[in-house]
Order: structure tokens, then C-alpha cells, then sequence
């Protein structure tokens, strides 16, 4: 897989440090509450795994999965619920865990989901935002890591679902995608 990878953006032990600083932060920002994580399949897998281990807090963890790539390179509009949240977040804080924020349009569909379903507070922590990416107006409350616009994918980014299982982020050679 690393012959397929143009530049590796960020590797394992900047990643960790990410872990370890938003990890400290979300600790006290939630000090003394029970927040619902909720997972964003597939891409958070990894962030779900290291972050968590950073966070001092009894929390509930969900995952829900939604897709707007489908396997492609670019971020669709079309936005699907593949498989919704096993739980009642009602009058529960939310932490939503996502690999990276782009068209912000996946994020603001899981938000509307959950206001309408009466969490009490939605917070997002994400490892990457594509700022220019943005088609709507919306911000993510922790940051790991802003990424310039190119396709990236490791650390539980894919491209039809390889790369997953990659343990850094890097910019995928175009020659693997454009024939
Ligand atoms: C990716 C990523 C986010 C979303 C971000 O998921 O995990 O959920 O896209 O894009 P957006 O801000 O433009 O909506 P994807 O649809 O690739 O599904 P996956 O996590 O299963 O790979």
C-alpha cells in the first residue's frame, strides 16, 4: 500500500499527540457528565479507538454509519443512513467521532437527526477538516489536524474501501484513481 501513497500527510506519532491533546480537552470539557459518543463508520474506527483511549470520562459509545463518498474521491451530495444508532439519545450530551469533515454535509445531516431526536447538547471531534472543502456552514469543535483539499486516505480513510487499515494519512497518487 505505501508504494500507492504520494506524501504521507500524518503519521502515527502525530496522530497520537492529536489523541492525547483532544483527548485532555474533551476530559474537561465534559468533567462531571456521561456523553454519548457516537462513532461515525467506517472512517472513524481508528480515531474512535485512539481518542477514546485519551478520554477520562465514563461515556456510552454508539456508532451510527453514514455515507456521502461512496467508495469515490469526492464527497457526494446524496447523504444515506446505512445503519442508524442503536440507542435513545434523548436529553444525552453527543460526541460525534469523525475521520475527517469535508462538504460538512454528512455532519449536518447526523446533527438535524439528533436535534430532531432531543440530544441535549451535539459536539463533534474530528482527526481532519477540509475547510475548503465546505459546502455548508459548519464548524467541528475539535480539531485534530486541518488537511489541504486533496484526496487522502489511511488511518480509516478509503478509496473503495481499501487503505482503511493504513496506520497515517497521506495523499493517494492520482495514477491509482484516474484510470
Ligand atoms: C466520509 C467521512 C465523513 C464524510 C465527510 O465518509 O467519514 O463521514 O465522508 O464528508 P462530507 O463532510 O463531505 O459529508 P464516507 O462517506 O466516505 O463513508 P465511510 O466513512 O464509510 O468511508
Amino acid at each position: 500500500m505505501d508504494n500507492d501513497i504520494q506524501e504521507v500527510l500524518f503519521d502515527q506519532t502525530s496522530i497520537h499527540d492529536a489523541a492525547v491533546r483532544l483527548g485532555k480537552q474533551i476530559t474537561q470539557d465534559y468533567a462531571g457528565e456521561r456523553p454519548v459518543v457516537l462513532s461515525v463508520l467506517k472512517g472513524a474506527y481508528l480515531w474512535t479507538a485512539d481518542l477514546l483511549r485519551e478520554v477520562d470520562l465514563y461515556v456510552d459509545l454508539e456508532f451510527i454509519n453514514v455515507s456521502s463518498y461512496h467508495g469515490g474521491v469526492k464527497s457526494t451530495d446524496e447523504i444515506t443512513l446505512v445503519t442508524d444508532i442503536g440507542s435513545d439519545i434523548k436529553g444525552r450530551h453527543v460526541l460525534i467521532l469523525e475521520d475527517i469533515v469535508d462538504t460538512g454535509q454528512s455532519l449536518l445531516f447526523m446533527k438535524e437527526l439528533l436535534a430532531k431526536r432531543g440530544a441535549k447538547s451535539i459536539s463533534v471531534a474530528t482527526l481532519l477538516d477540509k475547510k475548503e472543502g465546505r459546502k455548508v456552514d459548519i464548524t467541528a469543535d475539535y480539531v485534530g489536524f486541518d488537511v489541504r483539499n486533496e484526496f487522502v486516505v489511511g488511518y480509516g480513510l478509503d478509496y473503495k474501501e481499501m487503505y482503511r487499515n493504513l496506520p497515517y494519512v497521506g495523499i493517494l497518487k492520482k495514477e491509482v484513481y484516474s484510470d
